[in-house]
């Protein structure tokens, strides 16, 4: 039985709490808005995540290569990338409430209820208006259309609303001691700043050859004003980024290919290819040429995950002005100097999280064989990102069975990730795993001390066989490559 989507998204939220995934930030001084904890099995599946996607970056592709870039970075970094002057949004205010928003989530929110509502026309007409008004930046049209709409403020249900403004979404801090202005610095709203500065010396100790790429995973920070739905737009957040350059003229053929190869690397999860799609972007981002989103079908609808963008030579161009160094390629194959153009792709960690948790949860009703149904909450997280890949669950505490245990324990856990437990009916062990998402499960029983077998039971299919427990590592990490 599928959890009706309306009471999926809070049905998550209180799973990923309860079971020790996502924890408010500071809960015991009632939270703070838009940051999260991650707990015991949160931060291994979203560690899982960042390794995969390394994995697929730096291994898997033998002209990408990695960096850890600071978070805080010289300020006229962001002078130079156009954070400083654009990277705002425009926001309005309810005069009734004092609560501000930003316009487009305000639009989207209604665009939303109008496809609840069977009106799929309306809300992609809505849609399309909200983007032709924020391309051309046109902020009365945009209020106009919030009015027609008769868009209200959920606090206090009037359309009060100020004249829209752009607001800045960085967070600055001081260094030092003296909060002068020239002290200023920015907590980094992208990572991907910290791959441009680094081009250079990047391309000279790994001496890359173009095309290459450069990839980043790290944290990122946005005074986001609206921040809501859990973990999907957080003020601290975790992205993974990948900047690929190229030969100029070349940009076109490699943005199509990063495009295909992303949606690949999502649909290679096993996640269903109807789930995904792509909304290629109206009004692009100051540095975009050409941009579009993965969008994934969350329980509130389709939305972000990732986006591919074709910058140009913008930011590399940009940091040679400001910084009056050179960031040149010497191209030996046409004998000529440029400035790379790039295509990145950029994926949130915690996005991605969410988006496999919504994936992965479902509260299943079962029929046992004597006509008795009984349910559980399972996590179908696919088993090479699963927190714990296997349980291993002596059926007593006693006749030497934990012991038995205890070596094939010993045996699995430098390899993968193993969890080990005597307590309570096996039943009851076997539920506690698939609420976490563990894909294996193995019980020692009797049998097992005369004839070295073990039972294998799979979370998603709950099918149990025996097989000898010293084909049992091999078992399960031919599952999680
Ligand atoms: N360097 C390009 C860049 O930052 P973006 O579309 O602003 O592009 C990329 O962000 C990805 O980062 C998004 O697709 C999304 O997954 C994630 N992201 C952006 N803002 C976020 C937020 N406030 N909370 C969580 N994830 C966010």
């Amino acid at each position: 039985m599928s959890t009706p989507v309306d009471q999926l998204l809070p049905a998550i939220i209180a799973h990923a709490k309860e079971y020790g995934f996502v924890f408010p930030s500071s809960e015991i001084y009632d939270g703070l808005g838009a940051v999260y904890d991650y707990g015991p099995y949160g931060s291994e599946l979203k560690k899982n995540i960042r390794d995969y996607w390394w994995k697929s970056m730096t291994q898997l592709h033998e002209n990408i290569v990695g960096i850890d870039a600071a978070i805080f970075m010289h300020p006229t970094t962001w002078k130079a990338s156009g954070h400083v002057d654009n990277f705002s949004d425009p926001m309005i205010d309810n005069r009734d409430s004092k609560k501000r928003y930003r316009v487009d989530h305000l639009l989207e929110a209604k665009a939303d209820e109008f496809t609840q509502a069977g009106d799929s026309a309306g809300a992609t007409a809505l849609l399309a208006q909200m983007d032709t008004l924020l391309a051309a930046e046109d902020f009365a049209g945009l209020k106009q259309l919030m009015a027609d709409n008769k868009i209200v403020c959920s606090v206090s249900g009037t359309g009060n609303w100020t004249d829209i403004r752009q607001f800045n979404l960085m967070f600055s801090t001081q260094v030092g001691s003296v909060a002068e202005e020239s002290d200023t610095i920015y907590l980094r709203p992208e990572t991907a700043q910290g791959i441009f500065v680094n081009f250079l010396n990047v391309q000279k100790t790994a001496r890359m050859k173009i095309p290459f790429g450069i990839a980043q995973t790290g944290k990122a920070f946005r005074n986001e004003i609206v921040a809501r739905q859990f973990i999907f737009r957080m003020r601290e957040f975790e992205q993974m980024e990948m900047q690929f350059f190229v030969r100029p003229g070349t940009e076109g053929d490699w943005y199509k290919y990063w495009k295909e190869a992303r949606l690949q690397w999502h649909l290679g999860l096993g996640i269903a290819a109807e789930k995904y799609r792509f909304h290629d972007h109206v009004k692009l981002a100051h540095y975009a040429k050409e941009a579009c989103d993965i969008e994934f079908q969350f329980p509130f609808g389709f939305k972000e995950v990732e986006g591919i963008h074709s910058r140009g030579d913008f930011d590399l161009t940009q940091h040679q002005i400001y910084s009056k160094k050179k960031l040149q390629y010497f191209d030996n194959e046409i004998n000529q100097n440029y400035v790379p153009y790039v295509i990145e792709t950029s994926i949130g960690l915690d996005r991605m999280f969410l988006l496999i948790l919504s994936n992965a949860y479902e509260e299943e009703q079962l029929t046992k064989e004597d006509g008795s149904t009984d349910s559980r909450v399972v996590l179908h997280i696919p088993p090479v990102l699963a927190p714990v890949k296997l349980a291993i669950l002596p059926l007593t505490k006693k006749d030497g069975l934990p012991e038995v245990a205890r070596d094939l324990m010993n045996e699995c856990k430098p390899y993968f990730k193993c969890f080990y437990e005597e307590k309570d009916a096996i039943g009851k062990r076997y539920r506690r795993q698939d609420a976490i998402g563990t894909p294996f499960c193995v019980t020692i029983d009797h049998q097992t001390l005369t004839d070295q077998t073990v039972t294998v039971r799979y979370r998603d299919s709950m099918v149990q066989e025996r097989v000898l427990m010293s084909q049992v590592r091999e078992l399960v990490s031919a599952q999680i490559q």
